[in-house]
């Protein structure tokens, strides 16, 4: 595999409005990264929670917003994260946010990944 080998996640229409998918699922069951969609713009999240030394967040698979689909939510503590920018704005790791993964969109809406900025 190269530096620079993209792999194909999804379509951008598969993700629904206010909803979170989660990709690359590592042995123990946790998606390495998810993407939200907001304002119909897609954003990723490295899933792991800066409150302890990189968490999962998510409840269950593709589970990663509060119940009011606003926030990003950690299901361990309760932490909430703004989707667009992933700065916890409640929670124990107020002030700190989620590590941002660089994504790309095709003009036929397919999303994928540069798979070294995973690694
Ligand atoms: S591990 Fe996420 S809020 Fe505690």
């Amino acid at each position: 595999m190269s530096d620079f080998d993209e792999k194909a996640l999804c379509h951008i229409d598969d993700i629904d409005e206010g909803a979170t998918k989660g990709f690359l699922e590592n042995a123990a069951g946790h998606d390495l990264f998810f993407v939200v969609k907001k304002d119909g713009q897609l954003f990723a999240w490295r899933n792991a929670c800066p409150h302890v030394n990189g968490a999962p967040m998510a409840w269950r698979k593709d589970a990663y917003m509060d119940a009011k689909k606003q926030h990003v939510a950690c299901h361990a503590h309760g932490a909430l994260f703004e989707p667009t920018t992933g700065l916890c704005i409640q929670g124990p790791c107020l002030g700190k946010a989620l590590e941002k993964i660089p994504i790309h969109i095709s003009q036929a809406g397919v999303v994928s990944i540069q798979v070294t900025n995973v690694n």
